[in-house]
């Protein structure tokens, strides 16, 4: 161990992040009603769903669908959940599906079973003194409001949601302490049907539809933040980005504006989240492409008068802009976000720009433009792992990549940053939101199951699981 020394405070919440349609499983059981991620198949064809080519809302016979089984945390949440208790987690990230306390979306009556199985999770994690951090919505929308309603074009989407958020709130207001509105709100613009549930039509104009969408998101948020106010004073709530600083490719003043102009795209959602109105460059956009926002009276106030607490996001890569055609063609992967191929960076096997500094910057950006606390709820290494005969696995990789990682964080409260915590993605292995693999792994816990569903499901702890034990134990000193 080198001697680094870290700062982390001493209530630093520690732990991991799941979600509910990557690690519940149970897909039908217990009165939950079907979810716009139960339709997503793996491969290709999950890549043309995600972005809102849907051909049929109906599953399929013969098809693989990865959410319906999952990694069966449903059933097996005690045992999972003793397992980030003997790490030291100090909170854990889950989301609540939708679907299981309301089936249909629009139900008038909530759904006693869905609410309860939400119950015993949070009564075990608290009798662990793990602190529950809840997203209201992570990429599952109730189906039937998709069929019924198109999903968040249409503005009735906000009272269902804020229905929705009342129920959990109120009944949850003594056992969560932190929640958070919509999983990556941006999504919405890049991959609208696992974003948001919604499906893009060729003869509709796509802006004019996703920044609707948005604004119902965006009013809808809102009102959850008053709710919750309402509800819980004592609970904070937050919002959710899916980050990563842009750089300018070159240092051609062209380049420099198409990265502030990138990082707008997302900003643009936790402007109005955060600083409660929408900023001066979207409604320039707005104007210059003629799309036309409805709001309704009030709708102004809503946002100004609910703003977020704190500033959730997710931060894997970084990624680069560019005026010149050439660099252009140049493109690799990152979660949703293809982005061209930063020459300073290596990738993970899926493609993805390894980048801690990046970390460091983000924070920055987002303290100076927020000023409010961040909550760092994603962050982690998709990778291979391999099952030795005696059942360990040595994931070197993972642990050099999340120690850069953690050094990085530090730097950044040292820079005056205020973090809340940090939540590294899948500390169990789970399903892959963008390709529904198994294989594409980020657990300090090892799942034995396969892309195609085979398995015993049993849970085998990677190497990462001690060293992650030892930095929470530490509280990050000495990484
Ligand atoms: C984020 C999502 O986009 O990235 C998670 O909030 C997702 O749901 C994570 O799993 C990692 O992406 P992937 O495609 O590797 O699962």
């Amino acid at each position: 161990m080198s001697k680094f020394q870290s700062t982390f405070p001493e209530n630093f919440l520690w732990g991991g992040a799941i979600a509910a349609n990557q690690a519940e499983g149970a897909y039908l059981e217990g009165g939950k009603g079907l979810t716009t991620v139960d339709l997503l198949p793996t491969g290709k064809e999950r890549f043309s769903f995600m972005l809102g080519k849907v051909d049929s809302l109906k599953l399929k016979d013969g098809v693989y669908y990865p959410s319906h089984e999952a990694i069966d945390f449903y059933h097996r949440y005690k045992e999972d959940i003793a397992l980030f208790a003997e790490m030291g987690f100090k909170c854990l990230r889950l989301s609540i599906a939708w679907s299981r306390v309301f089936p249909n979306g629009d139900d008038e009556i909530p759904n006693e079973a869905g609410l309860q199985f939400y119950d015993d999770v949070f009564d075990e994690l608290l009798k662990y003194n793990i602190e529950p951090v809840v997203t209201t919505c992570h990429f599952d929308v109730p189906i039937h409001l998709v069929e019924k309603y198109g999903s968040w074009k249409n503005r009735a989407m906000i009272g269902f949601y804020e229905n929705y958020t009342r129920t959990i709130f109120d009944r949850y207001k003594n056992k969560v302490k932190y929640w958070m509105t919509f999983n990556e709100i941006n999504m919405l613009l890049h991959a609208p049907f696992i974003g948001a549930g919604i499906i893009v039509n060729e003869e509709e104009n796509k802006e004019q539809v996703l920044y609707q969408a948005a604004h119902h998101q965006l009013v809808a948020s809102a009102l959850a933040v008053k709710a919750c106010h309402e509800i819980s004073p004592n609970a904070q709530i937050g919002c959710m980005l899916a980050a990563g600083a842009t750089y300018p490719y070159t240092c051609h003043p062209n380049d420099i504006w198409e990265a502030i102009d990138k990082d707008r795209e997302s900003f643009f959602f936790i402007d109005v989240q955060s600083r409660g109105e929408y900023p001066g460059y979207a409604k320039r956009y707005f104007k210059e492409n003629n799309l036309q926002i409805a709001m309704e009276k009030g709708d102004e106030e809503i946002l100004k008068n609910n703003t977020v607490d704190y500033i959730g996001f997710s931060y894997y890569a970084s990624r680069c802009a560019s005026t010149d055609p050439e660099v252009l063609s140049q493109l690799t992967e990152g979660n949703i976000f293809a982005s061209i191929k930063n020459p300073y960076l290596k990738a993970s096997e899926w493609g993805w720009q390894i980048d801690p500094k990046g970390l460091r910057i983000t924070c920055n950006h987002l303290h100076e433009r927020y000023q409010k606390p961040l909550f760092i709820v994603e962050n982690g290494l998709g990778a291979i792992d391999v099952l030795e005969e005696d059942d360990t696995i040595s994931d070197d990789y993972r642990i050099d990549y999340l120690k850069a990682h953690f050094i990085e964080m530090s730097e950044a409260i040292k820079d005056g940053v205020e973090i809340i915590g940090y939540t590294s993605w899948g500390p169990i292995d789970l399903v892959s939101a963008g390709t529904g693999e198994m294989k594409k792994r980020y657990g300090y816990i090892y799942v034995d199951k396969d892309n195609e569903g085979k398995g015993t499901l049993r849970r085998i702890k990677k190497k990462s699981f001690y060293w992650y034990q030892q930095v929470i134990q530490a509280n990050g000193e000495n990484l």
